[in-house]
């Protein structure tokens, strides 16, 4: 059987960014389990359905082809204002049109780390909800990492060992989940 591949969204441009980090220790933790591409969202540009109807751009079409691609998707849920980042949101919209909206019927598990004391659990449930809209699979639990900047170093490498495991357990379940609903 082929390896699982993982497409991991980071919701911030941050070089740092602890949310970032947080699906660079997935994909060491799930080495030789899953393959897991961490895909920046940097060249993804404003959402505009002109410039949709007049044709993908190319940053979008890579996009919109790893995820078609991938088995399911795992998103790195950075949180602003409480709701999502809005480079994650403007990523989805431009994901979630046709032709063949490739979120449509894709598993989805969501990580998040925040300076706050909430781990970005606001911006989870929001986005839960766009992506059950979007007819996305969500894995029902999520992974709250609060007080960020005290797990992380200044490269945004997850230092915490406590966060680590509790990273590791996630993942256990969400690649048990993958399992029980197949891949999208
Ligand atoms: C515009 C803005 C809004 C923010 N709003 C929240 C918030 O609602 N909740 C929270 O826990 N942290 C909030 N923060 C702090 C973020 O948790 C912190 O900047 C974090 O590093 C962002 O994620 P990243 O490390 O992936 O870039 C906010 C930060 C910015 C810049």
């Amino acid at each position: 059987m082929s390896e699982l591949r993982i497409l991991a969204l980071p919701g911030s441009l941050r070089r740092a960014s602890f949310n970032r980090g947080l699906l660079l220790a997935a994909q060491e933790i799930l080495s030789g389990r899953a393959a897991v591409e961490i895909f920046s969202l940097d060249d993804i540009p404003l959402y505009n359905d002109d410039v949709r109807l007049a044709g993908y751009p190319e940053p979008v079409i890579l996009l919109r082809d790893a995820i078609a691609r991938a088995d399911a998707l795992l998103i790195g849920a950075t949180e602003y204002n409480f709701g999502p980042s809005g480079v994650l949101k403007n990523a989805i919209d431009w994901a979630s049109r046709p032709p063949d909206p490739p979120l449509q019927g894709k598993p989805f598990g969501l990580v998040g780390a925040s300076t706050g004391g909430f781990g970005t659990v606001r911006a989870q449930l929001a986005l839960r909800q766009i992506l059950l809209f979007v007819q996305g699979l969500g894995y029902p639990s999520g992974l709250h990492v609060s007080g960020a900047a005290k797990l992380f170093d200044e490269q945004g490498r997850l230092t915490d060992e406590t966060t680590r495991q509790n990273l590791s357990n996630y993942l256990d379940g969400f690649l048990a989940f993958l399992e029980r609903v197949g891949s999208g």
